[in-house]
């Protein structure tokens, strides 16, 4: 039986320059939406999905992170003190979801990079990456999702959307046949081979890999085989082409909508759909929403 993946890993490490100033001393991953940070999410969706073993990749910033998901005995004790219920178990929530540890990333040299920082914590086991500013609104978690799949095949997962031409070259892109999968849904794929952020003209398809990937530790080794690509970073699309040559990959289109909360459209798009979904604010929002001149 191919047993559950528990670690998930997620680069935070980045220099966020789409996000400047606002990421010039806290990392975008704490940027928030709504009231909850982005990495947030991404946590919770890795809990929600069977993965409670959380490990950071940091740069920069990070006592904010550590510091977000670390007990904080002052503000807990002048909740109580103060008898705001709700708001001590939001805050009580944070800390007590998970077990995080943390790896240091001194220089942003890729993503890539990044993921073979978590190899020791991760060790030799499947384990999943999460790219906590592409947030994912969708029933199933994403993860779980890929899981899902991971566990018929026991193979390496990535996220795949469908993204129109014009934008294709903000992607690593793949090439892919369509795999019948129970009775088949059309989501899953095998990849043949896959490229990083290619012009619209050199992509091999429109389906695109977004920032959720369950991994096969063997990816640590082809981290370790490639050389610096696009930009001088260590990539990890260049890793997974590496990998494909002696393991098969598989792709999964989930089902759900994905916000890229790097970017500060997408960001903005994020803050005003979830908000609309917030059982205390939606309503209100929605009035003010209507009342304002576009
Ligand atoms: P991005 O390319 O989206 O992030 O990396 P960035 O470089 O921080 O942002 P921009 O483009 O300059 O605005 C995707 C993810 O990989 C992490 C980032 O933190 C982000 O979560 N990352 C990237 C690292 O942890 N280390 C790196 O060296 C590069």
């Amino acid at each position: 039986m191919i047993p559950k993946v528990r670690k998930a890993v997620f680069p935070a490490a980045g220099l966020g320059t789409r996000f400047l100033p606002a990421t010039k001393a806290m990392p975008k991953e704490m940027l928030t939406l709504v009231d909850k940070p982005l990495i947030q999410y991404g946590v919770e969706e890795a809990i929600h999905s069977g993965m409670n073993n959380i490990i950071i990749v940091t740069g920069r910033g990070k006592s904010a992170i550590e510091d977000h998901f670390d007990v904080s005995f002052e503000l807990e004790h002048m909740l109580e003190a103060r008898q705001k219920k709700d708001l001590l178990a939001a805050v009580r929530s944070v800390s007590d979801m998970i077990d995080v540890f943390y790896v240091r990333q001194k220089e942003a040299l890729g993503l890539g990079h990044a993921v073979l920082r978590a190899k020791e914590m991760v060790a030799n086991e499947a384990f999943s990456v999460v790219l906590s500013d592409d947030v994912i609104d969708a029933e199933l978690p994403c993860l779980h999702q890929l899981h899902d799949i991971y566990e018929f095949y026991g193979c390496s997962v990535v996220a795949l959307m469908e993204v129109p031409p014009e934008n294709i070259s903000a992607y690593g892109v793949v090439d892919a046949e369509p795999v019948s999968h129970n009775g088949g849904s059309g989501r899953l794929y095998r990849i043949r081979n896959m490229v990083e952020k290619p012009s619209p003209e050199d992509a091999p398809s429109n389906l695109a890999i977004i920032g959720r990937y369950i991994l096969t530790p063997e990816i640590f080794h082809s981290i370790e085989a490639i050389e610096p690509g696009r930009g001088g970073e260590i990539q990890l699309t260049d890793a997974l082409k590496h990998l494909l040559r002696t393991r098969p990959i598989y792709g999964y289109k989930f089902e759900g909508t994905r916000y890229d909360a790097g970017d500060k459209l997408g960001f903005l798009k994020a803050t005003v759909e979830f908000a609309l979904k917030r059982h205390d604010l939606g309503e209100a929002f929605r009035e003010y929403l209507r009342g304002i001149q576009i």
